[in-house]
């Protein structure tokens, strides 16, 4: 199927203050939170994209909502560049593709009632007023918040984490979307609702035909969530594969070691640290070559002088690995 979002090449950098060694020198320093990212999203697909914290996933997801731009590279949603669009196009773009964001407890104005924070997406988007009270009731019931009349006059602290983020999707499903980007959707709530709230997102996935990205750091979240499974490692893929894959045989080392840190499932055990040393370079400065290196057990001469390139080797699985191309 065509591919509805497509990312080529895409880098993005943020400039960091100069120290007074860099100005005098004309350095410019920057935190490179993605080097060289591409892939595709087809229509009506589900893909999680994981990796500690830092590595540049939610930069990755609002790169592909157009909330900020590449520093190079191009991302195209439906045929159309993002970097192209203004106004009208814009607008339908908006309408299109949602964020759910991170944190229910930040995501909603405390002095919105509940109806204001859903039928604020319409408002914005300059849909007739007349028809709010019937779209709103329709997102409610998308998320099973059947009985409107108890949440709608209510405030955002008069209800519960879960019941906030059943609010969050509703007020990202008003508009009828065809892309939705989760970051971290259940990371701040309590362990007792997650699976319940990614249970929805399946279901509103699949009744809605809805292409997703769900962002997170856990690999046990979005293992059973989505197909499709991308690793990001200091701004880059360093593997992309079917989920049931990177779980059943990780071929980089790096995805091993997330594996090897999921927990059994059901099992009553405290998260296992990842089996590898060390903690994710400076993004300022990442090391020569493959950037996993310095954490790498099986780090070899070259991984310090050649970045491994992301390579097919298998169908529709990508490694950037140098045990791999070996
Ligand atoms: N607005 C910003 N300004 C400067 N650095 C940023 C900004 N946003 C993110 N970064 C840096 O980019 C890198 C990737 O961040 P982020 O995309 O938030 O990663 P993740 O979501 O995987 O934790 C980090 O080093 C982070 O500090
Ligand atoms: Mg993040």
């Amino acid at each position: 199927m065509a591919a509805l979002v497509q990312l080529r090449d895409v880098v993005k950098h943020f400039p960091v203050t100069r120290s007074l060694g860099e100005l005098v020198r004309g350095e410019h320093p920057a935190v490179r939170a993605l080097d060289g990212v591409s892939f595709d999203i087809g229509s009506g697909d589900a893909i999680a994209i994981v990796g500690e914290s830092g590595c540049g996933k939610t930069t990755l997801g609002r790169l592909m909502l157009k909330l900020t731009e590449p520093t190079t590279g191009t991302i195209a949603f439906d045929g159309t560049a993002l970097a192209g669009l203004a106004g009208e196009g814009l607008r339908g773009f908006r309408r299109q593709a949602q964020l759910v964001f991170q944190n229910p407890f930040d995501a909603l104005n405390p002095r919105f009632t509940i109806y204001r924070a859903v039928a604020e997406p319409l408002l914005n988007a300059g849909i007739d007023k007349a028809e709010h009270e019937d779209r709103v009731a329709a997102a409610f019931r998308r998320v099973h918040l059947a009985d409107l009349d108890r949440y709608l006059d209510k405030y955002p602290h008069q209800l519960s984490g879960g019941q906030l983020q059943r609010v969050v999707l509703a007020r990202a499903l008003v508009l009828a979307p065809r892309f939705l980007v989760a970051d971290e959707p259940v990371s701040m709530l309590d362990v007792s609702v997650r699976a319940g709230i990614l249970a929805l997102m399946r279901e509103v996935r699949d009744t809605m035909g809805l292409t997703a990205v769900y962002i997170s750091h856990d690999l046990a979240l979005v293992r059973y969530l989505c197909g499709r499974t991308l690793v990001m490692y200091l701004g880059r893929i360093v593997e992309d594969a079917p989920t049931d894959e990177i779980v059943r045989r990780p071929r980089h080392p790096y995805t091993q070691a997330l594996v090897a840190a999921v927990p059994v499932p059901d099992a009553d055990q405290p998260r296992v640290p990842l089996p590898i040393k060390g903690n994710v370079p400076d993004a300022r400065e990442p090391p020569s070559g493959c950037s996993f290196r310095d954490r790498c057990p099986h780090a070899m001469t070259r991984c310090a002088e050649v970045a491994p390139p992301l390579r097919e080797v298998a169908g529709g699985h990508r490694v950037a690995c140098h045990l791999e191309l070996a």
